[in-house]
C-alpha cells in the first residue's frame, strides 16, 4: 500500500477592504512611495477596519470562501488548526473561536505561534493527523491583523505589514500527492531582533507598557533581513537537495511575502526565473501568517496537478523552514 500523505485539497482566502497605500503612510510618518517599493515591493496593504473585529473574523470569511467552493458541510471538519501571532485575545485559542463562528462544531482545534513560519509550521503539523489515518479533513489556517500591533509612527517597521488570511484543506491521497517533506527550524536567540516587549508573562500589560509602546511589534529590520535572507534560501536550496529536486522540475516557489529583496534571493538561489514566483507583496505587504495560504489561494486556478511546489518561509524567534508539495488537483 502507498504512503498516505496529506493533499491540499481546497484553498480559502480573505483580504479586507480597506487598502492602506503607500501615498497614505506618507501621511502618517516620514516615508516615501519609492523608498518603501525600492526597499520592499509594497505599493498597498489590506487593514481590516471595524470596532471588534479580529483575526478569526478574517480567517471565517477564508474558511467559508474554502467550504463554498468545495461544498464541504463545516461539520465535516474534524479539526483546525490556526496559526496566528495576532489571536483574537492570549485565551482561548483563536482555532476555537473560528470552529464557533463557522459552525465546525464537530472539530477540535489549536493555534500555533511561530511567526511567519507558523503557516507552514503548521501545515506539518496537520498532515500528521492525517498521515497517521487519525483524521481525514483538517484545516489548516494563516491569519494575522498585524495592523492591530503595528506602531504607525516607527517607518523602519509599519511599512511591511497588512491584514489577511488564508486557509488550506488537507484529506488523504495515496496516489504520491500532498506534502511530501518539510525542513523545519528555530533558533530562539534571534528573538532579541524580532519580538513583542510586552504582554506576555515576563512584562504583563500596564499603563506603564502602554505608554512605552510595548504592545507593537518591535523589529530590528536590517539584522532581521540579514538572516532572512540566508535561512530562507539555504533551507528551500537543502529542500531541493533532499527531494532531487532542480530548477527545471520545480514549477513553483511559494516565498513568504516580507521584502522583494527576500524573495529575489531565494529564487536565485534555487535558480528559478521569475515566472514560476508567487509574488503579491505589491498589494498585500506582509501579511505574517496569510502569506502562504494567500498565495495559494490566488494562483490556484494556475496550478496543475503534479507540479512541485516549494513553500518556504522565514520569521520572528526565528523561525524558518521549507515545505515540498505536490500539488493535488
Ligand atoms: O516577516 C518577518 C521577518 N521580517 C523580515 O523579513 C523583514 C526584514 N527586513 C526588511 O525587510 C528591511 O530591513 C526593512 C524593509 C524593514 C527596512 O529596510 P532597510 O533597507 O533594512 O532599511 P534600514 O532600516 O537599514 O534603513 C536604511 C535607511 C535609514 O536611514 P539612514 O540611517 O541610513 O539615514 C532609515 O532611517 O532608510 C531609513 N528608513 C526609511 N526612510 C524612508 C527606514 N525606514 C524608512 C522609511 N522611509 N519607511
Amino acid at each position: 500500500m502507498q504512503k498516505i500523505h496529506a493533499a491540499i485539497t481546497a484553498v480559502g482566502g480573505y483580504v479586507p477592504e480597506y487598502i492602506l497605500k503607500n501615498s497614505e503612510l506618507e501621511t502618517m510618518m516620514d516615508t516615501t512611495d519609492e523608498w518603501i517599493q525600492s526597499r520592499t515591493g509594497i505599493k498597498e496593504r489590506r487593514i481590516l477596519k471595524g470596532e471588534g473585529k479580529g483575526s478569526s473574523d478574517m480567517a471565517v470569511a477564508a474558511v467559508q470562501n474554502l467550504l463554498e467552493k468545495r461544498g464541504i458541510d463545516p461539520k465535516e471538519i474534524e479539526m483546525v488548526i490556526c496559526a496566528t501571532t495576532t489571536p483574537d485575545m492570549q485565551f482561548p485559542a483563536t482555532a476555537n473561536v473560528i470552529c464557533d463562528k463557522a459552525g465546525m462544531t464537530k472539530a477540535w482545534g489549536y493555534d500555533v505561534s511561530a511567526a511567519c513560519s507558523g503557516f507552514l509550521f503548521a501545515l506539518t503539523i496537520g498532515s500528521q493527523f492525517i498521515e497517521t489515518g487519525r483524521h481525514k479533513k483538517v484545516i489548516v489556517i494563516g491569519v494575522d491583523k498585524m495592523s492591530s500591533i503595528m506602531n504607525y509612527e516607527d517607518r523602519k517597521t509599519a511599512i511591511i505589514f497588512g491584514d489577511g488570511a488564508g486557509c488550506v484543506l488537507l484529506e488523504p491521497n495515496e496516489d504520491g500527492y500532498g506534502l511530501i517533506d518539510s525542513v523545519l527550524r528555530t533558533d530562539g536567540s534571534g528573538r532579541v531582533f524580532l519580538h513583542q516587549k510586552a504582554g506576555g508573562s515576563v512584562k504583563p500589560a500596564s499603563l506603564e507598557t502602554v505608554m512605552n509602546k510595548e504592545h507593537y511589534v518591535y523589529q530590528e529590520g536590517q539584522a532581521v533581513f540579514k538572516f532572512a535572507v540566508k535561512n530562507m534560501a539555504d533551507v528551500a536550496a537543502d529542500i531541493m537537495a533532499r527531494n532531487n529536486l532542480t530548477a527545471e522540475t520545480v514549477d513553483w516557489l511559494v516565498p513568504h511575502q516580507a521584502n522583494k529583496r527576500i524573495i529575489n534571493a531565494t529564487a536565485e538561489r534555487m535558480n528559478l526565473p521569475a515566472e514560476k514566483v508567487m509574488v503579491n507583496i505589491e498589494r498585500y505587504g506582509n501579511t505574517t501568517n496569510g502569506t502562504l495560504p494567500l498565495c495559494l489561494w490566488e494562483w490556484e486556478s494556475k496550478l496543475k496537478k503534479g507540479d512541485n511546489l516549494v513553500l518556504a518561509a522565514f520569521g520572528g524567534g526565528f523561525t524558518w523552514g521549507a515545505s515540498y508539495v505536490r500539488w493535488a488537483y
